[in-house]
């Protein structure tokens, strides 16, 4: 291999090979975000490893639709798919007494709806800033309050889908920045309160996922830059972006028995990505050393800079 560029695992793979089979049978995932990209691939691997599941979007026939292909991952899988604005707190208590009617509890819940586009402050109204808050951070405490009776009863889980971008600010994503270090909070908390009742409470924290909505809406204008294309290590000690079987293996290990003692914590799921950011000297690294990067770099030329 010439370079540091490490390909993609294969997007075919729900998940590592490390986990046993049947591990989550019997068990009822929840999921809210669950008809998008990343969470759709959280639960297929869940239904895949034995879970039922019932996924939550905003858009009913869509969401139903994605509920019907998770399915048919694993014969005899009982996929539902509701129709739901989190932001709508009513809506989702009858939604979750639905999923206990049909599939008889609920063990884990996925908080991974999420509003976002790209939009300078100054491009932001009022309202455009209050509706990211709403979906984000207020749509997962509604949904935490909904399923909170029946984790009571399994002693359940909880994951919020968060991001890295916040640990450091992000241009262009202020309002969805600013959301995300509610939802950490929000889990960091529930995670000492709920404790003693049995239920963890943990984040999972994505960096740049390859080929989802939010990637491509990301570099939809600009196209992935020539040079990052060239030397993806540029951004990521990893060498490349990642992958949603990545993601769902991060949620299968927190869900599983191997994760029960964690609890508040945020797990990165990023290459190392976001450790990089805020140093110039991290920055450069990749440009100086790595193989295929420029030979001979001349210090000298950093002086005065
Ligand atoms: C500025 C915008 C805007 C934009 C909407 N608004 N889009 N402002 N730039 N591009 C403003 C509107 O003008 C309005 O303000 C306010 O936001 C509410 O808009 P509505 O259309 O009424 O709201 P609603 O339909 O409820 O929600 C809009 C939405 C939602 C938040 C954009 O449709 C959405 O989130 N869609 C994308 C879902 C998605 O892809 N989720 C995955 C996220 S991935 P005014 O003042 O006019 O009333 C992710 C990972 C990070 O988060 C990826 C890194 C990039």
């Amino acid at each position: 291999m010439s370079g540091p560029f490490v390909p993609f695992p294969s997007e075919n793979e729900l998940y590592s090979k490390a986990w046993a089979k049947d591990i989550f049978k019997g068990k009822v995932v929840f999921c809210t975000g669950g008809a998008g990209t990343i969470c759709s691939g959280q639960v297929r691997a869940l239904v895949s490893l034995g879970a039922d599941a019932a996924i939550v979007g905003r858009r009913e026939g869509n969401t139903r639709n994605v509920a019907a292909e998770i399915a048919k991952v694993r014969p005899g899988a009982k996929v539902i798919g509701f129709g739901c604005d989190v932001r709508d707190a009513d809506a989702l208590v009858a939604v979750v007494a639905e999923t206990v009617k049909q599939l008889g509890r609920i063990d884990f819940l996925i908080c991974g709806a999420a509003g976002n586009f790209l939009s300078t402050v100054e491009g932001l109204s009022t309202n455009a800033f209050k509706t990211v808050m709403d979906i984000d951070l207020l749509g997962s405490f509604n949904t935490v309050k909904a399923c909170l009776p029946e984790l009571q009863k399994t002693k359940g889980r909880v994951i919020f889908v968060s991001a890295t971008f916040h640990y450091t600010g992000a241009a262009l994503q202020s309002h969805v920045a600013a959301a995300k270090a509610g939802i950490d909070a929000l889990s960091h908390s529930l995670a000492i309160e709920l404790g003693p009742s049995g239920i963890t409470s943990n984040i999972i924290a994505p960096g740049a996922i390859a080929n989802t909505e939010g990637m491509d809406r990301l570099t939809a204008r600009t196209g992935v830059p020539e040079d990052l294309q060239k030397n993806p290590a540029r951004l990521n000690p990893l060498g490349r972006w990642g992958t949603v079987s990545e993601v769902a293996d991060a949620t299968i290990f927190l869900f599983s028995d191997a994760g029960r003692y964690i609890n508040g914590v945020s797990l990165v799921v990023d290459g190392g990505n976001w450790r990089t950011s805020n140093s110039l000297a991290n920055f450069l690294y990749p440009t100086i050393f790595l193989p295929g990067a420029g030979k001979n770099f001349d210090f000298g030329t950093l002086k005065g800079a």
